[in-house]
């Protein structure tokens, strides 16, 4: 007897395992598939992919994941902005919630071996980059330098501080954080993230490197001008764009930017290409 075709739009079930406070309004959700299976499977994922997020009965959304394929748990990083979102906090350890994916190009990490790495972030865009970061450091003797350069507003916006204390103090990779507003328990760098490639202690790679910048849009215009200003060709830059999404899997159209679908052709663009499309960030 022949089964249907599952459904491409078909979540299978997830359970949250824990919930991690990383910012105001922004939460590390720790989680697995219901079907090891299916957490087999999904692990094949690569850095910059991201998954289709449901919270039955109320919608889904789209959401990078902050993992790197060679770590052991499968989480997002999920800002509150509206109501999927919003139900996603709401939920406890032991719910349930739907998960499909991977899905998009991804960064191309294997293109990048042999040249140096630097990843530009600001606010929230350190959670796409988190997972080329942690993929770059597993398999370090496959890079030239890794730098990572990232702002946030103030202290108390900096995601991920368990992995940025480490990267701080990690050998064989130079980490440099900036805060725009300073607070009475800051010692480090102030200023915009831009304002660090300037610092006299750092010497940016450019020759035979790739530079990643996420952010929000000002930081990337600044970033990209601070960028091109050194010498970084467009090709050498690469970002991921978000835009609307239903689908995911590039059949809805709603992801359109031109020619391009964001969900299958993206969400991994050099700024070349980004250019191409015409695209203001
Ligand atoms: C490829 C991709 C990866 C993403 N990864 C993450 C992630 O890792 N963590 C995270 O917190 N968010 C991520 N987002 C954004 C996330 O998908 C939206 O915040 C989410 O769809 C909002 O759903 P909602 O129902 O809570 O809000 P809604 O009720 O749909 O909208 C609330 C507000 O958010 C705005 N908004 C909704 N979707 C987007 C969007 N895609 N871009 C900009 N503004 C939007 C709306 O205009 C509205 O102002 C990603 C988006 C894309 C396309
Ligand atoms: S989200 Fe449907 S085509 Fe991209």
């Amino acid at each position: 007897m022949s089964h249907p075709p599952e459904s491409l739009y078909l979540p299978k079930v997830a359970v949250l395992d824990r919930v991690v406070d990383e910012i105001a309004e922004v939460k590390t959700f720790y989680w697995h598939f219901e079907d090891p299976a299916e957490q087999a499977a999904f692990k094949r994922f690569r850095p910059g992919q991201f998954a289709q997020v449901s919270i039955f009965g109320v919608g889904e959304f789209p959401a990078s994941l902050p993992p790197s394929p060679t770590e052991d748990e499968t989480f997002f990083t999920i800002r509150r902005v509206g109501s999927c979102t919003e139900a996603l906090h709401a939920l406890k350890p032991g719910d349930r919630f739907g998960v499909r994916g991977p899905y998009g190009n991804g960064f191309p990490m294997e293109e990048y071996e042999g040249r140096n790495l630097v990843f530009v972030a600001g606010g929230i865009g350190l959670i796409p980059l988190r997972s080329c970061i942690i993929y770059a450091m597993a398999h370090r003797e496959r890079y030239g330098r890794i730098q990572i350069f990232y702002g946030a507003r103030t202290p108390r916006d900096l995601m991920y501080l368990p992995d940025l204390k480490r990267w701080e103090q990690a050998a064989g990779i130079e980490c440099y954080l900036t805060v725009d507003r300073p607070d009475e328990t800051w010692r480090g760098h102030v200023g915009v993230v831009g304002s660090l490639f300037r610092k006299p202690d750092v010497r940016m790679a450019v020759e035979n490197t790739t530079a990643f910048v996420c952010g929000p849009p000002i930081m990337f215009r600044f970033v990209i001008q601070d960028l091109k200003g050194m010498g970084f060709e467009d090709r050498h830059i690469v970002s991921t764009l978000e835009r609307y999404m239903k689908c995911g899997v590039g059949k809805c159209g709603h992801c359109c930017i031109g020619v391009a679908y964001v969900c299958v052709d993206g969400p991994v663009f050099t700024y070349e290409q980004i250019r191409k499309l015409g695209e203001e960030i």
